[in-house]
């Protein structure tokens, strides 16, 4: 039988595990191609109904780091093996694998079992982390295996974020290396307190007492500097199965529990239970009108009727009514646990408020301070806007320029401009609305986030908050007696704002200015924000790197936004080369008219032209990072306007756009 035969690892194979039930926390919630896709379908195994089936049972989600060499397939593949959980057919199979293929003379190879599956998932799609399920009479357990090639940091934070436990491997011959360095740092990371270091391959150092002593001198000095709370140091050899399920004889000098006893009793309460409640709110639910109940997983403390409760961020205070399941209402629901609350007093709550404790809510801000993981190969750049989404919260983001970023393999502090893939920052993040949340040291669920890309959809970053942060409490938004209304009236035209972008030498100053000299002629208060100019002060600082385009438009943005409420009409001309920025002005615009000017210029003709000369420049590698030749531009999908400078004047275009302005103002 072939490989592709068998059923997958354990007994309900690799799939993704439910993301319910307090879990979910840092990058758990966009798992890349979690689980079982890459996976036999020979047996479809039903995740659901296996945990269903052991739902008595308490879980254990753990995860195991360390590099095939280190034995961790083997002691994976042991686990599976002895959790009686391997079918027959797969241990036929395994059998056959180790006769033909195995490394151990015959004898079983426990290798092949996690590899055999890894060959199969290689076929598959990318599949990033495994997730294994396993069952004992004591308790049901869902590993994560993450393959530790050059995506490591990645993976691991993806697998490690919601589990409860790591089994860090480390081989005897070789002790703490900067690998494992990098594995516990990443493990204290995202929260992990419970390590058990497996000093595998004692069997190749004749089971020294010594050598074992020293490894664990060295682990708990490091795991102390990490601030890791527990740490199991025990002695293995995964191969000949010391101490994996029963004690070895072959180290009498250790009288600790064997690895299974140790997952079998390891607290699986990450203190959730022991926190103040909040119950993010995921859903409003309105059946009939005399029902209005807020669905949500509790993710601290407990939830009763009579409970005082506030509603954040808003800070409206009610009394907790009822709670309701399915199965009627209780008295009392725990950590854990999916209800919905009916409220005593008709009070505004939308999806994404959290519902708190409250004697001790959580903490209401716009600014934090996190670690930040980057987990896309497009780079972080400070000053874009991100989507947060933190619990059932979402919001837009931007992220500042990093305070420094952790080398993870020597633990230093590094400087940083920006972030790329697989790198950690701690960096300050600027919400556009308040939320409730958290540090991540006390609660995965309340202090967790990622960050999305807003043009593209996909998870750029996994987040952790270590702390809101106190300049935005100690500030507040000033009413202005003159508001923008009062100016537009004063000048007898609504402001607006006119954005073109376009290439160097497009043509976007020269249209600008025939358009803003006809509208002054008419009588409109205007101003004219040209890039090159903005450059000589407010944006003096900055070059032509992404990172400074992108600061150089946020900027500009701001300006726009000031002057456009102060009654103008800004007529902006930046080259403005990233759509993610152009959209982030159009956003910061509101309900001001927002015209996208796209002063279309084919390169070659805006080369030829060339006023400035530095095309020229470019060309001869005299100036680098420059639009067009080695930088993007990022052409408008959608713009207001369109103009075809090699079919229309400049004088045309300020008609077109007095035109299209006409119906505005
Ligand atoms: S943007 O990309 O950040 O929007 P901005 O419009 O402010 O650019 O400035 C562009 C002007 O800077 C160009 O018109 C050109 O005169 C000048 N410039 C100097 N170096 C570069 C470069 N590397 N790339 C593009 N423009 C450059």
């Amino acid at each position: 039988m072939g490989t592709g035969d068998r059923p997958a690892g354990g007994s309900a194979a690799g799939a993704d595990p439910p993301g319910g039930g307090g879990g979910g926390g840092a990058a758990g919630a966009d798992r890349p191609g979690a689980g079982g896709g890459g996976e036999p379908a020979a047996r479809p195994l039903d995740v659901g109904s296996f945990l269903a089936a052991h739902e008595r049972k308490t879980l254990l989600r753990f995860i195991t780091c360390g590099s095939v060499d280190d034995g961790k397939s083997t002691l994976i593949g042991r686990l599976l093996y002895e959790s009686k959980l391997v079918l027959d057919d797969q241990l036929a199979a395994l059998q056959e694998d180790s006769r033909r293929v195995g490394t151990q003379g015959g004898a079983l190879d426990f290798a092949l079992l996690v590899d055999g599956l890894q060959a199969e998932r290689e076929q598959g799609i990318t599949i990033d982390v495994a997730y294994r399920f396993f069952s004992t009479d004591r308790r049901t357990f869902i590993v994560a295996d993450t393959p530790g090639h050059e995506q490591y940091t990645r993976n691991m934070v993806t697998g490690a974020s919601t589990a409860d436990l790591a089994v860090i491997l480390v081989d005897a011959r070789k002790g703490v290396l900067t690998q494992t360095r990098r594995h516990s740092f990443l493990v204290s990371l995202v929260g992990i307190r419970q390590v058990v270091l497996a000093v595998n391959k004692l069997d190749l150092v004749g089971y020294d007492h010594e050598v074992f002593e020293a490894i664990e001198a060295e682990y708990r000095a490091l795991a102390g500097e990490l601030g890791i709370a527990q740490v199991h140091c025990l002695p293995i050899s995964a191969l000949v199965g010391d101490n994996l399920t029963s004690p070895s004889p072959n180290t009498p000098w250790y009288d600790g529990p064997d690895l299974m006893t140790l997952l079998e009793l390891a607290p699986v309460d990450d203190g959730a239970a022991a926190m103040p409640l909040r119950l993010p709110v995921q859903l409003v639910s309105r059946p009939s009108h005399d029902f209005r109940g807020f669905a949500g997983t509790v993710v601290g403390g407990r939830v009763r009727p009579g409970d005082r409760v506030v509603v954040l961020p808003s800070g409206v205070q009610s009394t907790v009514a009822r709670v309701v399941t399915a199965d009627g209402d209780l008295v009392e629901a725990e950590a854990g646990r999916a209800v919905t609350v009916t409220l005593a007093d008709e009070v505004d709550v939308s999806r994404g408020d959290v519902i708190c404790s409250a004697d001790r809510p959580a903490t209401v801000t716009d600014q934090v301070e996190a670690h930040l993981v980057w987990l896309a190969e497009q780079p972080m750049l400070p000053g874009r806007r991100y989507l947060l989404k933190l619990g059932t919260r979402i919001v837009n983001a931007t992220v500042a320029r990093p305070k420094y970023r952790v080398d993870v393999d020597t633990l230093d502090y590094l400087a940083a401009s920006g972030l790329a893939l697989n790198e950690i920052g701690v960096c300050n993040l600027s919400l556009d609305a308040p939320v409730a949340l958290d540090p991540y040291a006390d609660s995965r669920d309340m202090g967790g986030f990622v960050l999305v890309d807003r043009v593209t959809s996909a998870t750029v970053a996994a987040g952790m908050v270590h702390f809101g942060l106190r300049r935005a409490e100690n500030l507040r938004w000033q009413e202005l007696l003159v508001d923008a209304e009062a100016h537009a009236a004063l000048k007898g035209h609504r402001p607006a704002v006119l954005w073109l972008t376009g290439l160097s030498g497009a043509g976007k100053s020269t249209i600008a200015n025939a358009l803003e000299r006809r509208l002054h002629a008419r009588g409109v208060h205007t101003f004219l924000l040209d890039g090159d100019n903005l450059r000589h002060g407010l944006c003096r600082d900055l070059g032509f790197t992404a990172a400074d385009r992108v600061e150089n438009i946020r900027r500009a943005g701001e300006v726009c936004k000031l002057m456009a409420q102060a009654g103008l009409v800004v007529v902006a001309a930046f080259i403005s080369p990233f759509r993610a920025e152009r959209q982030m002005v159009r956003d910061l615009m509101g309900d001001l008219p927002f015209v996208e000017v796209f002063v279309d210029t084919p390169i070659d003709v805006a080369a030829e032209r060339d006023p400035k000369g530095l095309y020229a420049k470019a060309r001869r590698g005299e100036l680098r990072n420059f639009t067009g030749i080695d930088s993007p531009y990022e052409p408008p999908e959608s713009p207001e306007v369109r103009i075809d400078t090699t079919a229309t004047t400049p004088e045309g275009a300020a008609d077109a756009l007095l035109a299209h302005l006409g119906t505005l103002l």
